[in-house]
């Protein structure tokens, strides 16, 4: 049995949402989305308001999902100028530079401004609605001026994480035929500096754009290119104040963000504009708790979908004040992040497990030296978080006061699908909980048979809700095959799950081949394919294996081309090679030389066995009868990689 953490008296009683009131919400919410949604969707402005709110199909051979398919309006009008004539003078956003010296407060006067000058940097450039615009920022306030000027001229943005590679870069570029992008200089994170400007002169000379925006933030020394580059101070000063926001229907596209799978390349995850933002700015309502006057901080990037929701869309479109933190959890110190805490006071903090595991290494005498009085909420996201980190981040970090939200959800959802909710849910260490409004999840066996009770299964979710994704961009088949296609009429995850006896739902990961390290989803395929790009390279395997910081480390079986020896030095060659393919987040842990894979007779690499191999767990190969040469196995196992 684990341990239950029920929620205070008085938390419930201050708290948007008490545990008779979700139950009440829930069962209206299943029992009649159309009447729930149609409610609910009211919480956003619409220029013309719908008529119709759901029209949604599961069925492979048609799918297709709309929401408030007739009703029009406008993200950035909704995020920004509605909210000008209550709370103009409010702070909008809080920046918090890499360096401590440096943080700006922004309020919605002034974020008007700002995303008006840069929607006007961006039409003089050419963008229109429907083009694509990509975005390869730093945590800076002009990412957030960029989406939202994208969505204010109707322009569809993808933000490319500045982690990756050019090669990754140029990929996500041509990907979906962006015109511009928008970068800066350099990045600065705990206090190095990251080539943005050089990257992106990089990708373009394989995926050409007609123009290159650029913002300056270190001032650094970089190339600017005439004709195509353009400085943003200099084009801001030519910009019109004003840009009438484009009246937008609720399923044209807001942005595509590619997302790795278990096969292939990356694929662009569609989201569109009205059902996505009335669920991220509901979602960030009820599941944060956020009420008015409340710091709210997140601390992702806003290359990652949850950045996207619950940084700018969420809690923008709800008038709050986000905080947006450009340097890392640890620089200058394993305080960072609770000093910010305190001198911002920020009262709902959002990250991920595998930040809480690296400062709770670090040691608890960097959390106590600071007050962190201010915070009445904690979250998490991203990877099951493990019940020790729960503790500590309970325990530590709250001081067994704030209730942690585990926030079950996928770039996908668009939005949080299961989780606590801080008033009405009581809490238990490693579970994600229970659904949010509207969402019906069910675990189902390989077959697709439904399961009752307490009992572990294949994660799917039987009915839409407005914050999912539309379609895979250019590639409606693909999206059908991979979400749509395994379990007939429901949308498969591609998640693990485990019900409790209390109906609570515990993650316990991919069941496909997505590997998830240090909350960074990635495909082992696109790993694969990187590898055997290199010249010395003739087959490689990648799984994913236990690691203590990371979650899941990077493990990578390579079979060397005729003639070529294994050494430590071409183990490095290999690593800087991801590095340079895809980018440093995907650099692996460990390298092992094979002579050989396991194969079955026709030919398939049996990852099952591998993934065995990486985790130690020999005893539990399974069935090898069916490998063309079982003797790999042995050899595999006998140099298998250390892992302390
Ligand atoms: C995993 C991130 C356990 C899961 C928002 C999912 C989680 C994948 C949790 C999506 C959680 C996310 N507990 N696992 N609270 N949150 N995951 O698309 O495997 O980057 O399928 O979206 O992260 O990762 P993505």
């Amino acid at each position: 049995m684990s341990e239950v953490y029920p929620v205070p008296d008085a938390v419930a009683s201050a708290a948007l949402i008490d545990n008779a009131r979700y139950l009440e919400m829930y069962e209206a919410s299943v029992n009649d989305p159309e009447a729930f949604w149609g409610e609910h969707g009211k919480r956003l402005d619409w220029i013309k308001p719908y008529s119709k709110v759901k029209n949604t199909s599961y069925d492979p051979h048609n799918v297709d999902i709309k929401w408030f398919e007739d009703g029009t309006l406008n993200v950035a009008a909704n995020c920004v100028d509605r909210h000008i004539a209550t709370r103009g003078d409010q702070v909008a956003i809080i920046w918090e530079g890499d360096d401590p010296s440096e943080h700006l407060e922004i309020t919605y006067k002034e974020l008007g401004q700002h995303v008006n000058t840069m929607a006007g940097v961006l039409r003089n450039a050419g963008v229109k609605k429907g083009d694509r615009v990509t975005l390869y920022l730093p945590m800076i306030p002009e990412a957030a001026y960029a989406m939202l000027a994208c969505a204010r001229l109707g322009a569809v943005h993808s933000i490319v994480f500045g982690g990756f590679s050019p090669n990754s870069l140029a990929q996500r570029i041509s990907g979906c035929d962006s015109k511009v992008v928008i970068t800066a200089d350099e990045g600065l994170r705990g206090g190095r500096k990251v080539p943005l400007k050089a990257n992106v002169d990089k990708a373009v000379e394989t995926a050409p754009v007609d123009a290159v925006v650029v913002v300056k933030r270190t001032g650094g020394d970089i190339a600017m290119q005439d004709g195509r580059d353009i400085w943003y101070h200099e084009a801001a000063a030519n910009a019109p104040d004003f840009i009438e926001p484009e009246e937008m229907n609720a399923e044209d596209p807001l942005f595509i963000l590619y997302t790795s799978g278990s096969t292939g390349q990356p694929k662009g995850v569609l989201h569109t504009t009205g059902g996505y933002l009335t669920y991220a700015s509901m979602t960030h309502q009820y599941v944060f708790d956020y009420q008015d006057g409340d710091v709210y901080w997140c601390t992702a990037d806003v290359g990652w979908v949850t950045g996207h929701s619950y940084i700018v869309y969420g809690p923008l479109a709800n008038g709050a004040t986000t905080l947006m933190f450009e340097g890392v959890p640890t620089y200058p110190s394993p305080s960072r992040f609770w000093d910010v805490v305190d001198k911002h006071k920020v009262s709902i903090f959002y990250t991920a497990p595998t930040a809480i595991r690296s400062l709770m290494g670090a040691g608890e005498e960097h959390v106590k030296k600071t007050s962190r009085s201010t915070l009445r909420i904690l979250g998490s996201v991203g990877e099951p978080i493990n019940p020790e980190a729960w503790n500590w981040y309970y325990n530590v970090v709250g001081e067994g006061r704030c209730p942690i939200v585990d926030t079950w959800w996928q770039t996908e959802t668009g939005g949080i699908l299961i989780t606590p909710l801080p008033g009405a849910t009581a809490l238990k260490p490693g579970s994600a909980t229970r659904p949010f409004f509207g969402v019906q999840p069910a675990l189902v066996d390989a077959e697709g048979q439904i399961l009752d009770g307490a009992t572990e299964g294949n994660l799917v979710i039987l009915n839409s809700w407005p914050g999912q994704m539309r379609t895979v961009y250019g590639d409606h088949e693909r999206f059908v095959q991979t979400y749509f296609s395994t379990y007939k009429g429901m949308y498969f995850t591609g998640d693990g799950c485990r019900r409790d006896e209390d109906g609570y739902y515990w993650i316990t990961g991919r069941v496909d081949d997505v590997i998830n390290v240090s909350g960074h989803r990635m495909g082992t395929a696109e790993v694969e394919s990187a590898l055997v790009a290199h010249p010395k390279v003739s087959e490689a395997a990648v799984v994913g294996y236990p690691h203590d910081l990371k979650g899941q480390g990077i493990y990578v079986y390579v079979t060397l081309m005729e003639g070529e020896d294994p050494s430590d030095d071409l183990r490095k060659e290999l690593v800087k090679w991801v590095r340079q393919e895809i980018g440093p987040i995907a650099s692996p842990d460990l390298i092992q030389f094979a002579p050989g894979l396991p194969k079955t007779r026709s030919g398939k690499i049996m990852r099952r066995i591998l993934r065995k191999i990486a985790e130690d767990s020999f005893d539990n190969l399974g069935d090898t009868s069916t490998l063309a040469d079982p003797s790999v196995v042995t050899d595999l196992i006998d140099n298998r990689q250390n892992k302390s």
